[in-house]
């Protein structure tokens, strides 16, 4: 949980970013806001306009004080990076990347749940519910590397994956922590098989907390290869994944389409155990290919809020919206195109605001 100031508030800073982002953040936030009126807590929101569309207007796509602003809030829910007229990779350097790097955000927890009425890409994937750890600072994700003799036939590059001590241990000791509220197996996806000095560290960081910290916590091993085949054949065999930032970039989109595509996956990346922010955004990316058509899964991002209130300790709250969630996805009303449906990014949203509003009125004339 992350430290939440004042009792009867709750500050969230929205960035809707580029493509979709905009899209999804602006249709989830009124489901996000009645939810926590379940616990008598209002939320404030600063909708930041932050993102590709600031870049090229003013040269940077975030203030100069951008991690004083977010830390004056209690959370901030993201929509997504990905402008057209940039290159992909100045859009996520001067925004996500550098919020997870300013906020110190180490964890990245991205559930991977199924709901009832949601088309899977298995015939039978009922009851898809694991969670991958991944590691959010390091990796192929420092920036560290470079070109040289540009142009020529002797050009080189490298991306240098780096992988430290510290690193590993604090974002393994979440995920044994998780294991264990979970009851499940915590397992370790590498390839220390070929990378012989990183993967080879995680391996033995991991086990060693293991062995010692958390040993009635179940541990297993799976190369990233391996595991890549288990997500698709054995789902229901995995409880909590603990990865690098590479891997679990790679897998938790791998594993979307069990649970309907990533228009259903959301992430919170956190800094446990701090006062700081978490930043809560679903998966995907600006969808470039749908954005501005009005017709882009909100689900993600309202499930990433879930996740925002809850790890703002309005469990309440969180379970109350997830109740709605899984209403309005049976009544067939919250389903958009790409999970089956006909309903626009904003009558999904809607029709999940009022499961809300409708469940809460039954349960309070509930005896
Ligand atoms: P993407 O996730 O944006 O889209 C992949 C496919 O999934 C597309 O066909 C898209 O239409 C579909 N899709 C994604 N979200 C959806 C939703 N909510 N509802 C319905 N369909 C949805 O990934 P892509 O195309 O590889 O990347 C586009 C841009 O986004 C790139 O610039 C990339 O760098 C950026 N990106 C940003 C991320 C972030 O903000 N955290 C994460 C991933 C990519
Ligand atoms: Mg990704």
């Amino acid at each position: 949980m992350t430290g939440r100031r004042d009792h009867d508030l709750l500050r969230v800073a929205a960035i809707g970013g580029d493509g979709i982002g905009p899209e999804v953040v602006s249709a989830s936030l009124p489901a996000i806001i009645e939810a926590a009126t379940c616990e008598q807590v209002r939320v404030e929101v600063t909708e930041l306009d932050w993102g590709g569309d600031r870049l090229l207007r003013t040269g940077r796509a975030m203030p100069l004080d951008a991690t004083e602003v977010l830390r004056c809030h209690d959370a901030v829910l993201l929509g997504s990076v990905g402008h057209p007229d940039l290159a992909p990779d100045v859009s996520v350097w001067t925004l996500v990347l550098a919020l997870r790097k300013a906020l110190d955000l180490y964890v990245n927890l991205r559930p991977v749940r199924s709901f009832p009425g949601v088309p899977s890409c298995l015939r039978d994937a009922g009851g898809v519910d694991f969670v991958v750890v991944r590691e959010n600072t390091e990796g192929e994700y420092t920036g560290a590397g470079g070109r040289v003799h540009q142009g020529s036939l002797d050009e080189v590059a490298t991306d240098v994956a780096v992988h430290s001590r510290r690193a590993i241990l604090r974002v393994a000791r979440y995920a044994f922590k998780l294991a264990q509220a979970r009851d499940q197996t915590v397992t370790l996806v590498t390839k220390s098989n070929v990378s012989r000095h990183g993967y080879a560290l995680w391996d033995e960081v991991v086990y060693e907390v293991g062995e010692t910290e958390f040993p009635d916590v179940p541990l297993e091993k799976s190369y990233v290869d391996a595991m890549a085949a288990r997500l698709i054949e054995r789902p229901a065999s995995l409880g909590v994944l603990l990865c690098s930032n590479l891997f679990g970039d790679i897998l938790s989109d791998a594993a979307a389409p069990l649970i309907g595509g990533l228009g259903m996956a959301p992430s919170a990346n956190l800094a446990p155990d701090t006062d700081g922010p978490g930043m809560f955004e679903p998966v995907h990316g600006s969808a470039p290919d749908i954005a501005g058509k009005g017709i882009a899964n909100p689900l993600a991002c309202l499930l990433s809020g879930a996740m925002m209130l809850r790890s703002t300790g309005l469990e309440r709250a969180a379970d109350a919206l997830e109740r709605a969630i899984i209403r309005a996805l049976a009544s067939g009303r919250a389903r958009t195109r790409d999970i089956g449906g006909r309903a626009t990014t904003v009558e999904a949203a809607d029709a999940v605001r009022a499961a809300l509003a409708a469940g809460e009125e039954d349960r309070a004339l509930a005896p």
